[in-house]
């Protein structure tokens, strides 16, 4: 049997899936990933040097612009047939969507509810008391960054989670929850060199669940895959959900 095969016999037969998705699953949406050398205006600039709190404290002018870059970056972009097959997988099994992804494209493709592990890059957050900051009020109050409306020492920060902060407790367990009761777990499109994230898939096999990983290039969680596919998310995603359909 070959690989694409073999994927879509497992979620066939799967009775609870698990996907979690990495910056790879949008890279065919024309979105760079974390680890991809940066273009244009912000090359000279690495994201583990951007998306840190103590990058922020330092100069959240810079950070708040890099930002603004990528949100229209992400609203320019489209989701791809891997981000829509995502959203039919659900529709014909159980599926939980656990994505490190801080962009909407998931959202835009039909899956509503995943559970965004690192946030997303439309909130705004009160860097203090990580209170959200209302879309109308920053509308109205422009500046790089503004004051945060919710403490006096507070500024307007990305309601993303960034390097060395911790994850939401509740966001954790879910995604948690997840891994332990799914019978399949996809990694699509993660360099799974971040954890908690990259620690789902053992969590998941330690309660029995098969495990693939679809990514082009070998990741540290490769070695223990039950089945890799070497190829783009894009293609290998919509061409299993064909072959379930024919099969
Ligand atoms: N299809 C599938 N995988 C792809 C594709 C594609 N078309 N293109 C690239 N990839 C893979 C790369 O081979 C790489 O392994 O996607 C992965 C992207 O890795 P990262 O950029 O490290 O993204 P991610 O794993 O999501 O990073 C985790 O780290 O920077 C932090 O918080 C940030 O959520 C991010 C986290």
């Amino acid at each position: 049997m070959n690989a694409i095969h073999e994927l879509a016999t497992r979620l066939r037969q799967a009775r609870r899936v698990l996907v979690l998705t990495g910056a790879g699953i949008s890279a065919e949406s024309g979105i760079a990933t974390f680890r991809d050398a940066q273009s244009g205006l912000w090359a000279r600039f690495r994201p583990e040097d951007l998306a840190t709190p103590e990058a922020f404290q330092r100069d959240p002018a810079l950070v708040w612009r890099w930002y603004a870059w990528r949100r229209e970056q992400v609203a320019e972009a489209r989701p791809n047939a891997a981000h829509y097959a995502v959203a039919e997988l659900a529709r014909r099994v159980p599926t939980v969507l656990v994505t490190q992804n801080v962009d909407d494209l998931h959202q835009r493709a039909g899956s509503v509810d995943a559970i965004c592990l690192h946030g997303s890059i439309a909130r705004t957050l009160c860097s203090v008391t990580h209170r959200d900051i209302d879309a109308d009020w920053l509308a109205a109050n422009p500046g790089e960054p503004p004051r945060s409306p919710h403490h006096a020492d507070g500024l307007a920060r990305p309601g993303v989670i960034w390097f060395g902060e911790n994850l939401p407790q509740n966001v954790l367990e879910l995604a948690c929850d997840a891994a332990r009761a799914c019978d399949v777990i996809l990694a699509v499109g993660t360099s799974a060199m971040v954890y908690p994230a990259a620690g789902l898939p053992s969590i998941a096999q330690h309660h029995g669940a098969w495990f693939a990983e679809i990514n082009p290039q070998a990741t540290p969680l490769t070695p223990q895959a039950d089945l890799v596919i070497a190829a783009p998310a894009g293609i290998a995603l919509p061409a299993a959900l064909t072959v379930w359909k024919e099969s």
